[in-house]
């Protein structure tokens, strides 16, 4: 059993497609054990792309991850990290296979509709970047 942190982005939001991606989610077979809409801050996002704090794009994924709502979601089950990966498609959605939420709904590598943590430190990381463990109702 795995977890992993996925985010409805933006862009997704904004065209309404919170219930067609955890649609994909739940028909996969993956769990979504905790789930809550944040307008995130500036500085919140900035933390949570730290990574990326010296690449080109930073300041421009700062500023569209900041510019509406996103919907943060803990996904559980076997081999979750992969899996969500999966459905999500390459980062750019010119290169995602066919029938993942990228190639169907993205618009561009920067308004790409879904995050997905990309490894078990990541991930790790990442819920609790955003998630109390008591926020956590896994196993139902
Ligand atoms: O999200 P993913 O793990 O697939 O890609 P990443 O390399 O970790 O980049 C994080 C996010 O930065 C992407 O999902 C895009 O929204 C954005 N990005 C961008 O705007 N331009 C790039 N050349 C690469 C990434
Ligand atoms: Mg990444």
């Amino acid at each position: 059993m795995e977890r992993t942190l996925a985010i409805i982005k933006p862009d997704g939001t904004a065209a309404r497609l919170i219930g067609e991606v955890i649609r994909r989610i739940e028909d996969e077979g993956l769990v979504i054990v905790a789930m809550r809409m944040e307008l995130l801050s500036e500085r919140k996002a900035e933390g949570f792309y730290f990574v990326h704090r010296h690449k080109p794009f930073f300041h421009s994924l700062v500023k569209f991850m900041t510019s509406g709502p996103v919907v943060l979601m803990v996904l559980e089950g076997d081999n979750a990290i992969s899996r969500w990966r999966t459905l999500m498609g390459a980062t750019d959605p010119r290169k995602a296979d066919a029938g993942t939420i990228r190639r169907d709904l993205a618009t561009d590598i920067e308004r790409n509709v879904v995050h997905g943590s990309d490894g078990p430190d990541t991930a790790v990381y990442e819920i609790n970047y955003f998630f109390k463990g008591d926020e956590l109702c896994s196993g139902y």
